[in-house]
């Protein structure tokens, strides 16, 4: 197999496994890429691609942004602070505003769940979801799996605990999504009230201990508490939840494995991770980060439908 079966990449719920993999083997060919002196290829050479985001974001913006430089893309960005939006252009008119320039490809961000779902239906070129709300955010988790894969050798059979706040959080389902597709046992760990109601119908194992859940897993993925998307108080104060769900040094040394430790970030310091667990040997959260980028250069160039030309 050598193309993908869709032509957006909406979410991993969309994706099969064939296609999962084949996203990693030609992310495989693009780290090596990225890792030469000369960095780029001119596979996406007359490609034009929109990175629109209507939602911060450091990582995500600059990781798309950069893999598609290094795949000689022509790249134009728009952010909804200081733009038309303010007026009150809709999210179709300002995306088809963009097109009417002749663009390839839309790298979207919005804060509604279904943002990108509902653009494909209205406009001909790939969307890519950069993360749609509380819904999914696919390219991490392709990233993260990608990791866990780079690190552990594979991701079937491989126990992964994602922490914290799973109810607002498109990381946690789009991990699920991706972990159990490749064969992985996902359990999800944080206070009850930050546990969706339908958690039941994924298929994971939900637990409140985080010392037992630590003791499960090869992996932690540790998230941070999305108080931007919280209206009401989830739990009484951040000095609790750190005490209760906290990643620090001292849960780890009582185990009797090291596991891998994960974030998406961005990190808060001191509330779900301590300093010197994120800066351990067992943290692979740079490395999540490094990984990024060549796994949205095979997400682009791979629903470009491009020939691999180096
Ligand atoms: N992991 C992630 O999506 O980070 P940003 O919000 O900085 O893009």
């Amino acid at each position: 197999m050598s193309q993908l079966s869709v032509r957006h990449l909406l979410g991993i719920k969309h994706l099969s496994n064939e296609d999962i993999n084949l996203i990693f083997q030609t992310a495989d060919k693009f780290k090596d890429v990225i890792n030469r002196p000369i960095k780029k290829v001119p596979s996406l050479r007359d490609i034009t691609i929109a990175n629109i985001f209507f939602e911060s974001s450091t990582r995500t913006k600059l990781s798309f942004e950069l893999a598609e430089k290094r795949l000689s893309a022509d790249v134009v960005n728009f952010s909804s602070s200081g733009s038309s939006v303010k007026k009150g252009e809709t999210l179709i008119d300002t995306v088809n505003n963009i097109l009417a320039m002749k663009v390839d490809m839309v790298v979207l961000r919005h804060s509604s769940p279904g943002a990108p779902h509902f653009l494909s239906k209205y406009i001909d070129a790939n969307i890519i979801n950069a993360g749609d709300g509380t819904h999914e955010h696919p390219t991490q988790a392709l990233l993260d799996a990608f990791s866990i894969r780079e690190r552990l050798g594979s991701v079937e059979g491989k126990k992964v605990v994602i922490i914290g706040d799973i109810l607002h959080s498109r990381v946690a389902l789009s991990n699920i999504f991706a972990l159990q597709k490749l064969g992985a046992e996902v359990m999800v760990c944080g206070p009850n009230t930050l546990i969706p109601k339908y958690i039941d119908q994924l298929g994971v194992q939900v637990e409140l201990d985080l010392d037992k859940a630590l003791a499960w897993c090869d992996v932690a993925n540790i998230l941070r508490i999305q108080l931007e998307r919280q209206q009401i108080k989830y739990f009484p104060s951040l000095r609790e939840y750190t005490l209760y769900y906290g990643v620090n040094r001292k849960r780890l040394d009582v185990l009797k494995k090291p596991i891998t430790i994960m974030h998406p970030g961005p990190i808060n310091r001191g509330v779900e991770i301590q300093s010197d667990v994120a800066d351990s040997e067992h943290s692979i959260i740079l490395g999540q980060v490094e990984n990024g980028v060549a796994i949205r250069m095979a997400v682009l160039y791979l629903l470009a439908g491009a020939g691999l030309k180096q």
